[in-house]
């Protein structure tokens, strides 16, 4: 149990609880902007599914139009974006009508809708403790295999980083295949780590302290 700074008390618990890297992202269909879709159908590419609040909304409508901007970008990394909020579909048309009005920009990616919750709440998308039944920022990376390989979540009043998002992506790709690490603040071109070693041998053979657990590969993916 926790106290909240306004004096609620609530039992807290994360909303992806249910969810853990390394399951997979549980299936669905809904209708969606984009028609009826299924989330099985993305697999063979890496899917970004991510939730937001509520439509009409300040800071989702900044991220909706950075997304909108950086969509070639998540399609050059073959990803698919799919938004999810438990507003109705016609409340999604009329904010993209809206975007598209007054930002100048399309959005063409799928956003679902999911007035029941019934899949905000299969992927633990509904903090329990909020008195409202909105969706909080919640963003699940699916691998081609169907596979949770990262998730975050942002409260309702911060928007998410987009470059983040494409940087998240890129990480994930480059240790996808391999035995490969991404260190801190990695992005593309830089070098990777390898695993550290598990024999004792490499550890008092290894040139210095760090070596054998520590060092960098500028060879791809070791298998
Ligand atoms: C927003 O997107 O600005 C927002 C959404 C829900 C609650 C508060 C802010």
């Amino acid at each position: 149990m926790n106290q909240s700074a306004s004096g609620d008390v609530a039992e807290r618990t994360a909303p992806s609880a249910g969810l853990r890297i390394g399951d997979i992202a549980p299936d669905f269909s809904a209708r969606s902007t984009a028609g009826d879709i299924r989330l099985s159908d993305y697999r063979g590419r890496w899917l970004v599914l991510f939730s937001h609040p509520a439509d009409f909304t300040p800071v989702c409508t900044t991220e909706f139009v950075a997304l909108a901007q950086a969509a070639a970008q998540f399609d050059q990394r073959d990803c698919a974006l799919m938004a999810l909020s438990v507003d109705s579909l016609f409340s999604h048309f009329a904010w993209l009508r809206m975007i598209r009005d007054r930002f100048d920009i399309e959005v063409r990616f799928p956003i679902v809708e999911d007035p029941t919750l019934v899949i905000g709440k299969a992927y633990g998308m509904v903090a329990p403790q909020d008195r409202d039944s909105a969706t909080v920022r919640t963003t699940f990376f699916i691998d081609p295999e169907g596979i949770i390989r990262a998730m975050t979540c942002y409260p309702a009043n911060v928007g998410r980083s987009t470059p983040e998002m494409l940087r998240t992506l890129d990480a994930l790709q480059a240790v996808h295949q391999g035995q490969v690490l991404a260190p801190a603040n990695w992005e593309p071109g830089q070098p990777l780590l390898r695993q550290p070693s598990a024999k004792l041998d490499d550890v008092f053979a290894a040139k210095n302290q760090t070596d054998w657990f520590l060092k960098e590969t500028r060879g791809g993916a070791q298998k």
